[in-house]
């Protein structure tokens, strides 16, 4: 395959894990070099040891914006440019099993890592790319596209990610920035784990297991999402071949958001009278 992103340089945020990972060795297969940014230092650290010289890691908070300047200034310092932004770090929150149980506690945190974060990740990497233009791709979720129960700040900051690349994306189209949007759904992370786990007096990995299989029964594709199908769409995203393409909100969810398929007679169960 041709190395569509040679000579080109990217950040991605939360690039030590699930589909951060992923899409990080995806851009390095296509010859991009790429700054890994997450909280994670053990981890990113390992994987600049595993990946090579094209890879560095910058320990970096996206929910901190002098931090997120800094990440952008050590691309730039260390690879000479900025070409493609990755804003995919984002944290689940806490899983209520009632909103009535919601305690806001950690509504600062959530807001802050998968919104703000997105949002100081864009405009730092625009600032970087007004010269020359760019690819900023945003990874929001299905459940900032669909309703559903148990981690609503999660769900609305997700909306609002959403939102927001799109009327960013008319703001900074003159400056050939184009910015996009991911909505993944259903690919097995850490992240389902870390929202179950927090649920008080339940088993979170009984909790991921049922949640698993729900999405198992409801999603049209009857084969498993895998961090590398993000990855492939970040590529195509983040290279010329998408030229013409911003604005735009890409599901990778099997089929889930599509629609609501009718059950077939024999499935139905007859209402207790
Ligand atoms: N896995 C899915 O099915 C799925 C579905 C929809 C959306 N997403 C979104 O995809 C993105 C990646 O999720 P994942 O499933 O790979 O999760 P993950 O938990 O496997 O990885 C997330 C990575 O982000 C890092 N991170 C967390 N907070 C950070 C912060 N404040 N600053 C920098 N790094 C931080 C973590 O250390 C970790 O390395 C998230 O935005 C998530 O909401 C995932």
């Amino acid at each position: 395959m041709a190395e569509e992103l040679s000579g080109r340089v990217a950040v991605v945020t939360g690039g030590a894990a699930g589909l951060g990972r992923a899409t990080v060795e995806r851009l390095l297969e296509d010859g991009a070099r790429v700054v890994v940014a997450d909280l994670d230092r053990d981890a990113g650290e390992a994987l600049v040891d595993e990946l090579g010289a094209d890879v560095r890691f910058r320990h970096t908070d996206v929910a901190n914006a002098e931090q997120v300047r800094d990440l952008i200034g050590f691309a730039v310092k260390k690879f000479g440019g900025l070409h493609l932004m990755v804003n995919n770090a984002g944290i689940s929150g806490a899983m209520h099993t009632s909103f009535l149980d919601e305690d806001f506690a950690d509504f600062e945190r959530v807001l802050s890592v998968n919104l703000l974060g997105v949002m100081t990740g864009t405009r730092e990497a625009a600032r970087q790319m007004t010269a020359g233009g760019g690819s900023i791709v945003n990874i929001s979720s299905i459940g900032g596209v669909q309703a559903g129960p148990g981690v609503l700040a999660y769900r609305a900051s997700k909306a609002a990610v959403l939102h927001f690349t799109k009327c960013v994306a008319m703001d900074l189209a003159e400056y050939g920035i184009r910015v996009n949007c991911i909505a993944p759904g259903g690919i097995p992370t850490r992240l389902l784990t870390s929202a179950t786990g927090t649920v008080e007096g339940a088993d979170g990995d009984m909790m991921a297991e049922r949640i698993r299989a729900h999405i198992a029964a409801t999603q049209p594709l009857k084969r498993l999402g895998t961090p590398q199908d993000v990855a492939e769409a970040v590529v195509y995203l983040g290279g010329d071949r998408s030229l013409h393409i911003t604005g735009t909100v890409l599901t990778i969810d099997g089929g889930t958001t599509a629609g609501v398929k009718p059950m077939r007679p024999e499935q139905a169960t007859a209402p207790a009278s």
